[in-house]
């Protein structure tokens, strides 16, 4: 049997933190009286910190000198990593323990791809760390997603051809990079959003074993 990977995207994927990466983008705009709603974040999903930036900068028409965005960066991660100091497992989001434990049941592969610089000290609060054959964050990466190099690199780590990876994905962006790297998407989310996706379900609740099974076929 051909081996397969399963690449889990970490925030909104794994745990619920893509909650506080809105909360604390959001201060930065109120500073900035930059209207930022739910929708406009949907296009920060999965994208980097200074990227995710230059979107609400763009959204508010503001220019700014180097020096403030590195401030109002600094300002973004120590907000957002405020609201991880208590982090553990409760903050995993429904389903995902099973699935994990299922696919390492299955001898099966996983890796983690995602593009924050923070995935390791989250991967260890919630105690997931230990079911990650491969992590590949955004520490590792020069192209942010849509790029497929963070889900390339972790099929390259697994020693697993693209075609064979299965990419868990809760941003339209991920979901476009692991198409673009010829790998099979699961989108987590909302169909409308996640349409591009080979397969798409609400949270992980909705997957059932035989699903995966068919995928590690
Ligand atoms: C992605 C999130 O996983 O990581 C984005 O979806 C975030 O919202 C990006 O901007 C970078 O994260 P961090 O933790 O390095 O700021
Ligand atoms: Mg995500």
């Amino acid at each position: 049997m051909t081996s397969k990977a399963f690449i889990f995207d970490l925030d909104g994927v794994i745990v619920d933190t893509a909650k506080y990466h809105y909360f604390a983008w959001r201060k930065i705009a109120d500073q900035l009286g930059i209207d930022f709603t739910h929708e406009h974040n949907e296009l920060l999903k999965g994208v980097s910190r200074v990227r995710s930036l230059d979107i609400i900068l763009e959204l508010g028409k503001v220019d700014a000198s180097q020096e403030d965005k590195n401030k109002w960066l600094i300002q973004k991660n120590e907000d957002y990593l405020s609201y991880l100091v208590d982090m553990d497992a409760s903050e995993i989001l429904p389903g995902v323990l099973p699935i994990l434990k299922f696919l390492k049941e299955q001898n099966q592969l996983i890796a983690l791809g995602s593009a924050s610089k923070n995935a390791r000290p989250i991967l260890e609060k919630t105690g997931t760390l230990t079911f990650f054959d491969a992590i590949v964050d955004g520490n590792d990466v020069t192209n942010a997603k849509p790029d497929p190099e963070v889900f390339l690199i972790a099929a390259q780590l697994l020693n697993v051809k693209p075609e064979n990876a299965i990419v868990f994905e809760d941003s339209v962006a991920g979901i476009q990079a692991a198409n673009i790297g010829r790998m099979t998407s699961v989108g987590i989310g909302s169909k409308s959003t996640l349409h591009e996706a080979k397969y798409i379900f609400q949270d992980f609740t909705q997957i059932n074993t035989s699903f995966i099974e068919d995928l590690i076929r």
